[in-house]
């Protein structure tokens, strides 16, 4: 993959099957967004391919999108009704269902306050961090793909809110494929199998024990364990 005759992705090969729950970790700038956006079939690789169930991705782009949702930092909540940023995900959801989507994500009440989801985005209501979190998690909720991809999804939630956000997060993503992308641990948790990306390259992909030796998990993993010790002795 490269932008502008910069490679940015050479020789990444990464091998996920259905059910796993995956993580990708990596310095910033490594490429991980990147990848991520290869696999929702919105940027094409110069060479390579993105292979579904024997399938090359091009020729069943449809269906994937179908099946699959991407909560990225690049997500967006449009300043229009609660409602129609809801049927973005889904044009023929019924009342009921935007009703449980909110509730799943644990804003109904919310929504109710600031007067129902007719209401406007930013000029009815301001919505935190975790509020704009929560309701772009109920989009995903409303599709309720196959397949959960989430690139840092904890930007701008703040650490009160991250907890609800996570378990929220957790429960959608329970029976579901799920690659995650974040620096965070409460993120790095849900994932059963942890691939690190170095100088565009996938260096080791495994269980967690796989990585207790010299690996960026471990690092990031000591690097917050340091940081918390700092407070408490
Ligand atoms: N659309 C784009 N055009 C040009 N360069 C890009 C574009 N998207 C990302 N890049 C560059 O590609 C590299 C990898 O970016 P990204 O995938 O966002 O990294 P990460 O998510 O690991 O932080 C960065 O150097 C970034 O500046
Ligand atoms: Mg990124």
């Amino acid at each position: 993959m490269s932008f502008h005759e910069r490679v940015i992705l050479d020789g990444v090969t990464l091998r996920i099957n259905a059910g796993d729950k995956i993580a990708l970790l990596g310095p910033s700038g490594e490429g991980k967004s990147t990848l991520l956006r290869v696999l929702m079939g919105l940027v094409e690789p110069l060479s390579g391919s993105v292979i579904i169930n024997d399938m090359p991705l091009r020729s069943i782009l449809n269906e994937w999108r179908g099946i699959s949702f991407m909560l990225s930092q690049r997500s967006h909540l449009f300043r229009r009704s609660i409602r129609e940023n809801l049927l973005m995900a889904k044009e023929d959801a019924t009342e009921g269902d935007i009703e449980y989507a909110l509730k799943f994500v644990g804003m109904w009440e919310r929504v109710l306050q600031w007067g129902g989801i007719d209401k406007v985005a930013y000029e009815d209501f301001q919505p935190s961090g975790g509020e704009k979190s929560r309701l772009l998690l109920a989009r995903g909720v409303l599709r309720n793909p196959q397949v959960l991809i989430l690139d840092e999804p904890l930007e701008g939630v703040d650490k009160e809110s991250e907890k609800e956000v996570v378990d929220r997060i957790k429960a959608f993503a329970k029976d579901k494929t799920l690659i995650v992308v974040s620096h965070r641990l409460s993120i790095l948790a849900m994932a059963d199998i942890f691939a690190t990306l170095e100088n565009g390259k996938i260096t080791k992909v495994g269980k967690l024990e796989e990585h207790e030796k010299d690996s960026l998990l471990k690092k990031y993993i000591s690097a917050e364990k340091q940081m918390t010790e700092k407070f408490w002795r």
